[in-house]
């Protein structure tokens, strides 16, 4: 992705190749800031208000300012009309600022969409299993360890992505202990099996992803049942299909999961018809 506008709190519009942060900045020093990553359809940013609420929720867990909701309606807005593109991908970010500080700084980023995303849909993903070493409900007790938090501690997400291309997959799915499934290291995870539709439950200390909870709306109205809750991997590996969602990526097939292919190994029709009604979603 390339960042094509960025606005800053307090400032308005900054040229993107502008330092903006100090190098005390605790979101840089420890990984302590809290962000949301937006689709942007025809120049507007889809479910701009449920990505703030979250917002607010991690920065309130991660024991940031109150994020000014309006202040950072704002500068999306400056940073868009910049950016003037229809398709693109807005990033936010609230950071405590300073080591010691008490000057936040809120970030608002229009970057273009990353490359391929339809080849990939059309083609399916290839995932690999990865442990997270957590017991499955100990987040939900635990709020120091901030399941359900976007923060930008994402390190550990990213090294599974690159564990997955390292045995050459394309991405990876979170384990619990007993082989629970959580969810992916940018998206959630979901399984069809008839016409009951399953992904992991929010008391996993997942994230509540925007866009699972468009699809739960979207597969109720098409008549899916929907179960959230606690499965072992086995039941993804046996699905007939399955498929992650998330804002950049929207709906993507899985065809393969630690080598096996999952269903009939091809991208199946309720991820289609999944994608198809968060498009119709996200621009109607
Ligand atoms: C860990 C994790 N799970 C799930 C998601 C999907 O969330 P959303 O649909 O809000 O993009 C993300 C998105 O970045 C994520 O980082």
């Amino acid at each position: 992705m390339t960042v094509v506008a960025l606005a800053v709190g307090g400032r308005g519009l900054v040229d993107p190749s502008e330092p903006v942060l100090h190098a005390d900045d605790e979101a840089f020093l420890r990984g302590r800031a809290a962000f949301e990553t937006i689709r942007v359809y025809d120049g507007r940013p889809f479910r701009l208000d449920d990505h703030l609420e979250r917002l607010a929720g991690s920065a309130e867990r991660l024991g940031l300012p109150p994020v000014d909701t309006a202040a950072f309606k704002g500068i999306a807005r400056e940073a868009l009309d910049a950016a003037g593109k229809s398709e693109a991908v807005l990033r936010l970010y609230l950071t405590p600022g300073r080591e010691g500080g008490a000057y936040p700084t809120a970030l608002a980023m229009v970057s273009t969409l990353p490359p391929a995303l339809d080849v990939k849909r059309a083609r399916g993903l290839r995932m690999i299993t990865v442990q997270l070493g957590l017991e499955p409900g100990v987040r939900a007790n635990a709020p120091w360890l901030l399941g359900g938090v976007k923060s930008t501690s994402y390190a550990v997400n990213m090294a599974a992505e690159a564990e997955a291309r390292r045995r050459d997959a394309d991405d990876a799915v979170f384990l619990a202990n007993g082989r629970i499934v959580l969810e992916g290291p940018v998206t959630n995870i979901w399984w069809r099996t008839g016409n009951d539709l399953f992904t992991p439950g929010l008391e996993l200390g997942i994230l509540a992803g925007v866009t699972r909870a468009t699809l739960v709306e979207s597969a109720a109205a098409l008549g899916y049942q929907v179960h959230e809750g606690t499965y072992v991997v086995d039941e993804l590996a046996g699905a007939e299909e399955a498929f992650t969602s998330s804002s950049v990526r929207e709906v993507m097939p899985v065809i393969e999961l630690d080598r096996r292919p999952v269903g009939d190994g091809k991208p199946g029709p309720g991820a289609a018809e999944l994608q198809a009604a968060l498009r119709h979603a996200a621009i109607a």
